[in-house]
């Protein structure tokens, strides 16, 4: 088991994040071991967006620091998080719905932004180049999720499962070695589901990013994920392998006493 034992790719240490008058994160000491799966799971309104909000510097931290591969990164700027290779997936898929899926894909490509979109825009021979090469890493990361047929069809005529893999390849496109996904598999059928599982999987492979998956079906954790952080109140409330966790009678009082609707996969049954 890669779980506790490498060194973090991302940690934070007694981190407070306030929202309004919420305090949405509260003295959150954790670490995700670089090269594994970890789930991050927890009631609505538990903390968990707000946490990887403020780890990519979305929102900024009240107290506490973050810690991306050892390095002080608390307050980070979303262009520095591109640059040490951290890619995002957000809650709500925000694809621009008039643009094919491989244009979609492009507009998460930092390198292609940088050294081809722009560029491209004045038409000059090494830009067409660069244009070139970052539509064809978005039709890799297409491939890479199982999407290379549905490339160049608008992403509004899309169901909803495909479009939260055109999402996932957006995370993917610029190669990151560690991938923050906010809820990958919100609202998708089983069968949905299994596929976004496959693809995760097939990215464990040595060298593979390190990811931090945010999941409501336990059932899929424990497929997944090596590690689990629960998130009740803003608070950690247990972490460690899943087997142990999700067991846990804190754990299971916290999602029965919610009776949170989203949890389809009741903590702790099989
Ligand atoms: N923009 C905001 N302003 C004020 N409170 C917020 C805002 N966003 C989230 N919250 C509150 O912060 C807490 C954590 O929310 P969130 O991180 O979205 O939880 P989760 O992702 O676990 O469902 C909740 O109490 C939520 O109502
Ligand atoms: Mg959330």
């Amino acid at each position: 088991m890669k779980n506790m034992s490498g060194s973090p790719a991302v940690r934070t240490e007694a981190l407070n994040v306030w929202l309004g008058g919420t305090h949405a994160v509260c003295d959150v000491t954790v670490a995700f071991v670089e090269g594994a799966t970890s789930g991050l799971v927890g009631p609505n309104g538990a903390g968990k967006s707000t946490l990887l909000n403020c780890i990519s510097g979305l929102v900024p931290a009240g107290s506490g620091e973050v810690y991306l591969y050892g390095d002080k990164a608390t307050g980070i700027r979303p262009h520095q998080l591109a640059r040490l290779r951290i890619g995002r997936s957000y809650q709500g898929a925000q694809l621009v719905g008039e643009l094919s899926a491989v244009d979609n894909v492009m507009v998460g490509d930092h390198v292609g932004l940088r050294t081809g979109l722009v560029a491209a825009a004045l038409s000059l021979p090494k830009a067409r180049r660069a244009e070139r090469a970052a539509r064809e890493r978005a039709a890799h990361a297409l491939d890479r999720v199982g999407l290379a047929r549905y490339a160049h069809r608008p992403v509004k005529e899309l169901p909803y499962g495909i479009q939260k893999r055109v999402d996932l390849a957006r995370a993917l496109v610029s190669d990151p070695r560690c991938i923050l996904l906010d809820e990958p598999m919100a609202g998708l059928s089983r069968a949905e589901k299994e596929e976004v599982v496959e693809v995760l999987a097939g990215l464990r492979v040595a060298g593979g990013p390190t990811l931090v998956v945010v999941e409501h079906d336990m059932r899929v954790i424990n497929q997944l994920c090596s590690y689990v952080v629960v998130l009740a109140a803003g608070a950690v409330l247990a972490a460690g392998p899943p087997e142990t966790v999700l067991n846990s009678p804190e754990v299971v009082a916290a999602y029965i006493g919610r009776g949170d609707s989203h949890s389809e996969e009741q903590v702790g049954s099989e």
